[in-house]
């Protein structure tokens, strides 16, 4: 992993200042840790080179690791692209000062769910990297650093992320979705692979656009305004991550039961559209004039099933065997499904009906926030149903069909 060579050296250099370890794992102890390694992390901003302190107490001055010897901070550089810091640990209460880049200090301290994290670090990464003696840092730090503390760092920090596994981690704190840092264990490593590299490419078959950073920062290079819950009609770049994907046990699909496919239905008279629908968590709606694609997809946690709506849509065709595409801009009813389905179905009155002609009907199933539903795989049934219909008014019912 891209952080082995970061908790090697952050192993290397630190001492616990580690408080009376509980025999139990709690979680009790994370936010204190989170909130103690903030506290620190100001207070080592008012030292200075010149400050005093007692012989043997380590701190972090100027980004640089500091060890008190004769009442005096002696500095090392911590290495290019690291910063020291006071971190919480992980699996008792405490915390360690450590070196270690300005985004996983940030990360690690807002998954405790303490606040300020932002501005937690002694001093900046490029302030630290300016150092002169990166390069021999590791090795001296590695001689001075006791072996206990370098035992405690060590498990306070391999004992924490989820990267290896590919899985989201549990931190669903304000501090986690406030934080303006991308957790090192969300970051995506599969991202940075372009797809080219496979044995047998399909033919025709491009580079993918690739990432190192979850694409956090896409929008920046493209000339667009951001998606901002608004349904911007010339386009928008949307920086919202897609979310949860539902499984394919839970892949949603729709299927006109009035009209159904085929069927004549009475022109300029009301009629009602039902739509049976399967593994879509109906009634799940947001403000599709201020929360339009703004927020992930989201599922049942017990059915794995999309919270969700559908919509109905109806074109008119110039005919039943018209080739050539409809235009999407227009169309003849629209309607949001917003209800929560009843006995497995959704419906909604067409009001005065349609005029005589053939028409194209089609549900649009959707996530909460009005995107379209997402599954986990490419090859798959289709998640909506179309089917045409023929409004007659009694005069040219035989022209119809
Ligand atoms: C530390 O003390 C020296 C000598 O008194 C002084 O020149 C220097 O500016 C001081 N440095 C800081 C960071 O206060
Ligand atoms: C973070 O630090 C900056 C610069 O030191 C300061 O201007 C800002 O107010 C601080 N923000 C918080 C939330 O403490
Ligand atoms: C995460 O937090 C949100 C908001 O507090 C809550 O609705 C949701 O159930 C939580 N999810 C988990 C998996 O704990
Ligand atoms: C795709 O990535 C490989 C390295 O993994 C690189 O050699 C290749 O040039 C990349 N292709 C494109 C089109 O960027
Ligand atoms: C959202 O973006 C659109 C342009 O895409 C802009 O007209 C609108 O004022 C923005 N609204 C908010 C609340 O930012
Ligand atoms: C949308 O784009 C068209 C053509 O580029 C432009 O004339 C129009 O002003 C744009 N509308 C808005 C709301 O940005
Ligand atoms: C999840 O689905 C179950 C079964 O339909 C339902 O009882 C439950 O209320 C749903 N949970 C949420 C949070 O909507
Ligand atoms: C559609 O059917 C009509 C006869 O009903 C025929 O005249 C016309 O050529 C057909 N159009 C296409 C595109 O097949
Ligand atoms: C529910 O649907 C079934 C067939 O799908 C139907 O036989 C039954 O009458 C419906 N019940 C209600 C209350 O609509
Ligand atoms: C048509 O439907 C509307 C509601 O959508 C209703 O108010 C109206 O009475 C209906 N008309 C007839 C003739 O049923």
């Amino acid at each position: 992993m891209k952080f082995s060579t970061v908790f090697a050296a952050a192993a290397l250099f630190s001492a616990a200042h580690a408080r009376p370890r509980y025999i139990a794992r709690s979680s009790s102890f994370l936010l204190q840790n989170g909130e103690d390694a903030i506290a620190l992390n100001n207070q080592f901003k008012t030292l200075t080179t010149n400050s005093t302190c007692t012989t043997g107490s380590n701190a972090c001055v100027n980004g640089e690791f500091a060890q008190c010897v004769g009442g005096k901070y002696v500095l090392q550089s911590c290495g290019s692209g690291l910063t020291c810091a006071a971190l919480p640990l992980v699996n008792s209460a405490g915390t360690s000062i450590t070196c270690a880049t300005e985004a996983d200090v940030q990360s690690r301290i807002a998954a405790t769910g303490a606040t300020s994290a932002a501005n937690s670090t002694s001093s900046s990464v490029a302030s630290a990297s300016a150092s002169a003696s990166a390069s021999a840092s590791v090795s001296s730090c590695s001689a001075t650093a006791t072996a206990s503390a370098a035992a405690a760092a060590s498990t306070s920090i391999t004992s924490t992320g989820t990267t290896s596994s590919g899985t989201t981690s549990a931190s669903n704190n304000t501090a986690a979705q406030s934080s303006l840092t991308l957790l090192s264990s969300l970051i995506n490593t599969g991202f940075e692979d372009n797809g080219t590299n496979e044995f047998s490419p399909e033919a025709g078959e491009i580079a993918s656009a690739t990432s190192s950073n979850n694409f956090i920062n896409f929008c920046a290079t493209v000339n667009k305004p951001l998606t901002n819950g608004t349904q911007a009609a010339n386009g928008s770049c949307n920086a919202a991550p897609m979310g949860v994907i539902a499984g394919t046990n839970n892949m949603p699909s729709a299927k006109w039961v009035y009209p159904a496919n085929m069927d004549t239905v009475p022109a300029n008279q009301n009629f009602t559209v039902v739509l049976a629908v399967s593994h879509l968590q109906t009634g799940h709606f947001v403000n599709p004039a201020t929360n339009f694609f703004a927020a992930p997809q989201t599922v049942n946690d017990t059915t794995g099933d999309i919270q969700g709506h559908s919509h109905v849509v109806i074109e008119k065709l110039q005919a039943l065997n018209q080739t050539t595409p409809t235009s999407p801009g227009t169309f003849a009813f629209f309607k949001g499904l917003n209800d929560v389905a009843v006995n497995g179905t959704l419906s909604t009155v067409v009001t005065g009906g349609l005029p005589a002609g053939v028409y194209r009907m089609a549900s649009i199933n959707a996530a909460a926030n009005h995107q379209p539903v997402l599954v986990a795989v490419a090859q798959h049934g289709a998640l909506d149903d179309m089917s045409h219909e023929f409004l007659y008014d009694h005069l040219r019912h035989d022209d119809l069909i």
